[in-house]
Order: structure tokens, then sequence, then C-alpha cells
């Protein structure tokens, strides 16, 4: 089936960082080996496709990783998702770094992928990367071999996500309403989209 662009721009739009779901509904194992699959198919520089993945579906697995996870830097007042609206999976990022010692492109586009396959899934979730790393390691006994990237938190989204247009110069940092509603500030076309073709240097 073609995904029309209106389809497709849709999901990126909808897929925002959420971090407060609904901890009582698990991700099926097969739904996240199936969003750690879309990273077989990202581009990777050299093609040297070093990234591996583990993925926690079960819940009480997610939940001994959850205190080495930080959670939304701007929400000061904030420490996180409380029990009962914690993420019920994982995936763990890893760099495998006797295949590149270089990590952050690849990271970058394999996390993205995966957070817009949870959309489509009807999941939501974080891509978060600060951690307690020592202690992740210790936790799912990974091996030095593998550099800790990133954790993408996921699953059942129980918050409201509006984004905010922005012009130059305004804020960035994101807020929650007296309403609960996260807001994400957003700078729009117009103040990405250069053209330097009349600057006279
Ligand atoms: C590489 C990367 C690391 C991030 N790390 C964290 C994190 O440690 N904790 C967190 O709450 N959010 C984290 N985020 C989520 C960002 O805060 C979020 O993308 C940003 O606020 C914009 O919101 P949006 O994803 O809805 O566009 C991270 C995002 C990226 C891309």
């Amino acid at each position: 089936m073609m995904v029309s662009m209106m389809q497709f721009r849709d999901l990126v739009v909808r897929s925002r960082s959420i971090r407060r779901f609904d901890e009582s509904v698990a991700v099926k194992d097969g739904v996240l080996r199936g969003l750690v699959e879309l990273a077989c198919y990202v581009p990777s520089p050299k093609n040297l496709q070093p990234l591996k993945f583990i993925a926690l579906s079960d819940p009480d697995r997610s939940r001994a990783l959850f205190p080495l996870l930080s959670w939304a830097g701007y929400l000061a007042d904030w420490p996180g998702p409380e029990a009962g609206e914690r993420p019920s999976a994982c995936i763990v990022m890893l760099g495998d770094t006797s295949i590149a010692s270089e990590f952050s492109i690849d990271s970058g586009i394999a996390a993205e992928v995966i957070m817009l396959g949870a959309a489509a899934e009807g999941l939501g979730g974080c891509i978060i990367a600060s951690i307690d790393r020592p202690a992740l390691r210790s936790l799912l006994h990974i091996p030095d071999r593998y550099q800790i990237l990133q954790v993408l938190a996921l699953g059942k989204p129980l918050e409201t996500v509006v984004i905010d247009q922005i012009g130059e110069g305004d804020p960035v940092s994101y807020y929650r309403d007296l309403n609960g509603v996260h807001h994400v500030p957003k700078r729009m076309l117009a103040d990405i989209l250069l053209d330097f073709s009349d600057d006279p240097s």
C-alpha cells in the first residue's frame, strides 16, 4: 500500500515525545520486534550498520530500568511519570564498537524511524539519552564492547501533546499547561528554509 505525503506528514506531526503512559497496557513482544526490525532498513554511513538493540516487552523488566532514566529536563518540578504512568516497554539502543566507533548519525536515524513506527502502531514514546549508563550496563549485563546510546521508552500514550508554532528567537522549552497538556514549541518552515541566492556577498 502506498502512503500518501499527507498521511506521512500526519504521522511525523503526530509522533511527539510522550512521557506519560497507561502502564497497564503491555506492548506485545511481536510489536516491539517489528519496531526494531525497521532499523534493518535505514541508511548507515559506509553501510556499516553498527547498531544493536535490546527489546524489553516484559513490563517488569521495563520497570527495573525506569529509575535509570531522566525525564523532561525543562519540567523542573516534575520528577518523571508516576507509578501507573510509566513506560511498559523499552528498546535499548547499542553501538557495536567492533563495527564502528561513531554512532550518532545511525542512532538518530534509527531512533526516529522506530518512533514513527511506534506512532503508526498507536503507541507513543520518548527517546531518552539521559541515562545512568553504568547502572544500565550492569542491570542488563551489557558487555563493554557495546556503547549504550539511547533508550526508547514506549507505551500506550496517556497525555496530550500540542505543537506551538514559534518564530526565530522565541523560547524552545516545552511546558505543561494547567490542563496537563504538553506544549512543544517548533520552528516553522519560513524560519528553517534558507535561500542565500540574493546575498550580494
Ligand atoms: C537524542 C535525543 C535525546 C533525548 N533525551 C531525552 C531525555 O533524556 N529525557 C527526555 O525526557 N527527553 C529526551 N528527548 C526528547 C526531547 O526532549 C524531545 O524530542 C523535544 O522536547 C521535542 O519534543 P518532540 O519530540 O515532541 O518534538 C531526547 C530527544 C532526542 C532526539
